[in-house]
């Protein structure tokens, strides 16, 4: 559609969104806690090498770590590689097939690489063997030095975030101050947490709903501030960074929490490809309660693809959590830690408040076929699942990386295919089972009878 003459392109506006796109993709915290020397850390987990003792080191790390090359970690973690067919902006010095969520960082040492989801990864390196220069060393002594203040756990299931953990149990290894100052007594022997045996575990938000929510996380926990100038304090305290350097940093990159934030505001959700059925489509009526109202095109007379664009979503007005009975444990992790956050500095000064909450937040359905396996904790493979009754949902199944649409990805009940592809079944960590804490599959008995179940979830295609 021609833009009106009456809204003129607001070019500020997508130059803060190109901008900010851009330093999602290279995690701009230049005083980032945990950065690896880009040149010799490849080196190391290069995939082909012919040398003997690297390819020794990376089955080492292989049965240590359970992955031995950059490959192996980027699907060990879980992380999508960037696809080719132009869907995803690729940030700047990064290709296609590359895994997301492994950023390349300058620093004042050279270019680094910044882990998103950092593992129990202690680089213990060996100068000799990496060909480190100088200002790499700097960097390993950096981040080994850093790697004390954090606390990581290890996801029970491929595709989950342990963020939530990793922050609280890093607050734990730092003096109980306003700018939970790093303390080598602490980082020797960290106070004991709730979190040592809750499985808080989720995955991880997509930002396309960000923009229709007052309160932040599955939980809806963050009750106020910047949810993007949150997750960079966040992150930079799982990852032991000193707060002080980073608030000298923000002091000089104010500008950069803002791109970002303005990118995340205008995500838009990806849309289902497929022309759909040409039958009614039931309107979900008994959802909007909880998930919001989404006014179609057909309701307003248009037809073919236009007919399947979302004109309006009326979200609630202030977010607030439901108790449907899921999985408790992702929820009552924050409440370890809540009022160690509020306490910091850094926090008060955006007036960001963490509540703890019970339940979650219903998401809005804006683009939920593409946010599989569903619920905050991944426990469901597909809506067929559910919006099925408990007793017929599966206890469990086996997720992997959903690279190709053929095989990996289940079209009719949208998510996970019940007959999991050959590669998914080699990684032992990729099965999810509903017995396991944290991952139960119960609660949300929205069930939609059978005959029902396949327009609800045609209707549900169409967000
Ligand atoms: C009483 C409120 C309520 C009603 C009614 C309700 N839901 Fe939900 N729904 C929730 C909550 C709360 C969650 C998040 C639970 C969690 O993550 O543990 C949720 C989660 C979901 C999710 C998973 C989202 C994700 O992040 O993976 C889907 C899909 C969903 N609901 C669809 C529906 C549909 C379709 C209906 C109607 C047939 C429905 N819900 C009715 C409260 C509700």
């Amino acid at each position: 559609m021609p833009p009106s003459p009456r809204a003129p392109i607001d070019t500020t506006l997508i130059a803060n969104t190109e901008a900010g796109f851009a330093h999602a993709g290279v995690w701009p915290v230049s005083v980032s806690g945990v950065l690896l020397p880009a040149g010799s850390f490849a080196v190391l987990f290069e995939v082909d090498t012919r040398d003997a003792d690297r390819k020794d080191l990376q089955t080492l790390a292989r049965s240590l770590l359970g992955f031995g090359t950059l490959d192996e970690m980027a699907q060990w973690l879980g992380l999508p590689a960037y696809p080719g067919d132009g869907s995803v902006l690729l940030p700047s010095g990064v290709s296609a097939g590359e895994p997301m969520g492994l950023a390349a960082v300058t620093t004042e040492h050279g270019p680094a690489l910044s882990v998103s989801y950092f593992p129990l990864l202690t680089p213990t390196m060996d100068q000799s063997l990496t060909d480190a220069s100088q200002a790499d060393m700097v960097l390993y002594e950096r981040a080994q030095a850093n790697l004390s203040a954090v606390g990581a756990g290890i996801p029970e299931a491929h595709g989950l975030d342990t963020s939530l953990a990793r922050v609280g149990l890093s607050v734990a290894r730092r003096t109980p101050d306003a700018w939970a100052t790093r303390d080598a007594q602490w980082e020797g022997s960290r106070r004991p947490s709730a979190l040592d045996d809750l499985v808080a575990e989720s995955k991880p938000a997509v930002w396309w709903t960000l923009r229709y929510k007052t309160a932040w996380l599955a939980d809806g926990s963050i009750v106020s501030g910047n949810p993007i100038f949150t997750n960079v304090l966040w992150n930079e305290l799982g990852r032991g960074t000193d707060l002080r350097e980073l608030e000298t940093w923000l002091g000089e990159n104010g500008h950069v929490v803002d791109e970002l934030t303005v990118a995340v505001f205008n995500t838009s959700a990806p849309r289902w490809r497929q022309v759909l059925p040409d039958y009614p489509i039931d309107q979900a009526a008994s959802c909007a309660g909880c998930h919001g109202e989404y006014d179609k095109g057909w309701s307003e007379g248009f037809y073919g693809e236009e007919a399947l664009t979302t004109v309006a979503v009326r979200y609630a007005a202030q977010t607030a959590p439901v108790d449907v009975g899921t999985d408790p444990q992702r929820a009552a992790g924050m409440s370890d830690f809540a009022e160690a956050l509020n306490a910091l500095v850094l926090s008060q000064a955006i007036n960001m408040v963490v509540t703890v909450q019970a339940g979650y937040v219903p998401p809005p359905l804006d683009g939920i076929w593409a946010w599989f396996p569903y619920l905050h904790n991944g426990s469901f493979p597909t809506l067929c699942a559910l919006l099925s009754p408990v007793e017929e949902r599966p206890a469990r199944f086996v997720v992997g990386p959903p690279d190709d649409p053929a095989t990996d990805f289940d079209e009719a009940c949208v998510g996970i295919p019940a007959v999991p592809p050959e590669a998914w079944l080699a990684e032992p960590r990729n099965g999810v089972d509903a017995s396991i804490a944290g991952l139960a599959n119960g609660g949300h008995e929205t069930v939609v009878s059978g005959g029902d179940r396949g327009h609800v979830i045609e209707y549900l295609k169409t967000l």
